[in-house]
């Protein structure tokens, strides 16, 4: 019995070191535990001066007229999140190279960073930005810093052979491109669950086992342990620091916030009060938690699910090109700059 308890506790302190990282460099204080706060000093940025924002997360330019959703900042309930100092920044990370990795939500907070960092430096500054193959790389010259994005919807691979695109739950091979870089933030889930014509592969491969279509929540949490398995036998920790992004929220069932028959995002113009989400927390969610919480290597979680969840009124809506509803992904300037900021906080 004590052993039992004795190795209950060293799991819950194995557990916090590794998954928690991000977290532990102020042990008084949970960053991702707190509320959303209207901020007159708020929008970090202004989006039509930062490089081209993707179509669909320029809110503001096509045409969403409440503005309140730009004005509030994420407050921990026990200290204050650092303000984000472009040029502190990119001295910290003189000479790195950083990379997201993952879906368009991926994608949406590269262009955050990017424009967070673009909007507070000297106009005389020189940014390049290149793309090759499925990286999209903008450079900080002066300090020869580079912050990338490479686009993998389900970070394993799919490969076309003579039966069709197959979707390999046991193969990264991009990892070679990935682990030269200082700074790893991964995430995937967005298309897991999706079919039809969205769906990108025709069957899924697990070890010598080729099949139509498997429970996808058993596809997503195979992959993740590739990825985790990948890390331990790949990625040498001390050059190279990892992120987990948690799942993205999308605002689509109105239960979720108390809205009953509600079924998208598009009336919301307010956060959530307070720190309780009446969905609670995706099965998604704990499924890369418990992947992480087994991985040798020191990987933080970027536990950006809840503080997201509250923020139902912070995706384009139908303000975006497509004029689809989109309530997936988010409107930039917005929430991912507090993903970032949250990013920030661990590593400067
Ligand atoms: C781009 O992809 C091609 C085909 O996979 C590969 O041969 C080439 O080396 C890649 N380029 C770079 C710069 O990685
Ligand atoms: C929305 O969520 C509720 C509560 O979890 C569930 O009962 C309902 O089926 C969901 N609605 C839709 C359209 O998925
Ligand atoms: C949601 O509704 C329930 C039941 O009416 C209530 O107890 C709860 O406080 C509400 N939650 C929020 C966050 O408004
Ligand atoms: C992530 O945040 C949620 C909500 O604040 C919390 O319940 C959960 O324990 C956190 N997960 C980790 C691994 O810290």
């Amino acid at each position: 019995m004590g052993g039992g308890i004795e190795r209950g506790c060293w799991c819950v302190v194995i557990f916090c070191a590794l998954v928690s990282g991000a977290t532990m460099y102020d042990d008084e204080c949970d960053l991702y535990q707190g509320s959303w706060v209207y901020d007159e000093s708020y929008p970090m940025y202004d989006s039509s001066k930062c490089p081209p924002i993707r179509k669909e997360y320029d809110c503001v330019k096509y045409g969403r007229p409440d503005l309140n959703y730009l004005k509030f900042r994420w407050q921990p309930t026990n200290c204050n999140l650092p303000s984000f100092n472009a040029e502190e920044f990119l001295r910290k990370m003189t000479g790195k190279k950083i990379m997201f990795i993952g879906d368009s939500v991926s994608v949406n907070q590269w262009q955050s960073m990017v424009c967070l960092l673009h909007g507070s430096l000297p106009p005389q500054s020189i940014i390049t930005e290149d793309t090759i193959n499925s990286t999209t790389t903008v450079t900080f010259e002066d300090y020869g810093v580079s912050i990338s994005v490479f686009l993998s919807h389900y970070l394993v691979d799919i490969v076309e052979e003579d039966i069709g695109r197959v979707l390999k739950l046991d193969s990264i091979t991009n990892g070679d491109v990935w682990k030269d870089n200082d700074v790893l933030i991964f995430n995937t889930w967005l298309w897991w669950y999706r079919r039809g014509e969205k769906q990108p592969w025709d069957y899924i491969q697990i070890g010598t086992k080729i099949t139509k279509d498997m429970d996808r929540m058993v596809a997503f949490e195979g992959a993740l342990k590739t990825w985790a398995n990948w890390v331990d036998s790949d990625i040498d920790t001390e050059k190279t620091t990892l992120f987990f992004q948690g799942v993205s929220p999308s605002h689509y069932n109105g239960s979720d916030w108390n809205k009953t028959g509600v079924t998208n995002c598009a009336k919301e113009t307010v956060p959530m009060d307070g720190s309780t989400y009446p969905g609670g927390v995706p099965m998604a969610e704990m499924v890369v938690e418990q992947v992480l919480s087994g991985i040798m290597k020191p990987v933080s979680l970027l536990n950006i699910t809840r503080l997201s969840q509250l923020r139902k009124d912070a995706h384009p809506s139908s303000f975006n090109a497509y004029k689809g509803m989109d309530c997936t992904h988010w409107c930039l300037a917005g929430l991912p700059d507090t993903w970032n900021l949250l990013l920030y906080a661990a590593l400067v």
